[in-house]
């Protein structure tokens, strides 16, 4: 089992299969993109395949894939089905921005795939097309009902909120979720990632931020009603609209109960865990998993080095080579 320093048990691997992305958000990359790492860098199937199975003997039973973009990966049907086919994993999933989720969620959810994550912060065409810099929603409501055809369920969204940009679409957002059997989940945006400026339009850096509690007073309205049981045990704050289908989540990555329960240990595209989001951290295993090496010391190094906490805003400085596109989110 894998325990870390302060008692948590590690049971989720969230892998970044890739730095490559179909869309640019603003929050997250520049509009000419970042510096893309050489594929030589990043591991192949096999490699991922050898790294999960390691941590599948120290205890890991569920997996995520991120990106950047997971469905641009040239093998992620390939990756799905051999991941999933380890044994002690229960669940692989996946957070996608739904751009080619129409094509793959039937692929997917046949070679294993258990359930997804949509990111999604608009319901408006244009400011979709703004946020992502060239994104079409109409492929999400594809992507989601494909997703839902093929039974990938429970299904979430994830949407981080900036201030001056959806703040005003929170109620039509959550409402989403009366007729709809969708968990979306409110984030606070985090100063990582393109937190400089995003250009005409966009609000100023220092204007962007808004907390869970602000998100929640904008949602009075709809009588929110903490649930007992939340789907995953993921660090969302989960609540329902009386009667709804789905839920309404916050997660707020600059509060503290966001560590307390953090069960997860990161890899990423170029073979590194990392054992904190936020915290620079990170062991290379590439070269041991290159040289058929046993790889089991290094996720106990990483998993000696899980800081209790993070304090997000001390840490920015510390880590200014790597974006979310790179971390895996
Ligand atoms: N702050 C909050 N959330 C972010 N994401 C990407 N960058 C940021 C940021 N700076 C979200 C994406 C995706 C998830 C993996 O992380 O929207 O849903
Ligand atoms: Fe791509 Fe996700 Fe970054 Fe948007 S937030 S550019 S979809 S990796």
């Amino acid at each position: 089992m894998f325990i870390d320093p302060f008692g948590r048990t590690i049971d989720y691997l969230r892998i970044s299969l890739t730095d490559r992305c179909n869309l640019r958000c603003v929050y997250c990359m520049p509009q000419e993109g970042l510096r893309r790492q050489p594929r030589s860098e990043q591991l192949t199937v096999n490699e991922i395949v050898r790294v999960v199975e390691t941590a599948a003997q120290g205890g890991v039973k569920r997996v995520r894939l991120t990106g950047g973009e997971p469905l641009v990966h040239p093998h992620i049907v390939e990756i799905v089905q051999r991941i999933s086919s380890i044994q002690n994993i229960e669940e692989v999933s996946l957070t996608t921005n739904a751009m080619l989720l129409e094509r793959f969620a039937q692929p997917l959810a046949d070679a294993g795939l258990t359930r997804i994550n949509i990111s999604l912060d608009t319901l408006d065409v244009d400011k979709f097309k703004r946020i992502t810099r060239g994104g079409e929603i109409d492929r999400v409501w594809q992507g989601i009902s494909a997703a839902e055809h093929a039974h990938l369920s429970p299904l979430k969204l994830n949407t981080v909120i900036v201030r001056g940009l959806n703040t005003d679409e929170l109620p039509a957002l959550a409402r989403l979720t009366m007729e709809h059997a969708w968990h979306i989940r409110f984030l606070e945006i985090m100063p990582i990632g393109n937190s400089g400026d995003w250009g005409n339009g966009f609000p100023a850096p220092q204007n962007r931020y808004v907390s869970v509690q602000e998100m929640r007073d904008q949602l009075s309205r709809f009588d929110l009603q903490p649930e007992s049981t939340p789907i995953g045990n993921g660090p969302a704050r989960t609540f329902r609209i009386p009667n709804a289908l789905g839920t309404v989540g916050f997660i707020s990555p600059l509060g503290e109960h966001f560590c307390q329960n953090c069960n997860r240990l990161r890899l990423t595209a170029d073979g590194r865990l990392r054992s904190c989001l936020v915290i620079a951290n990170e062991i290379s295993l590439r070269d041991a998993v290159r040289n058929g090496k046993p790889l089991e010391e290094y996720f106990t190094q990483a998993i000696a080095q899980k800081p209790k906490q993070h304090d997000m805003m001390a840490a920015i400085p510390a880590d200014p080579q790597r974006g979310m596109s790179q971390i895996g989110g």
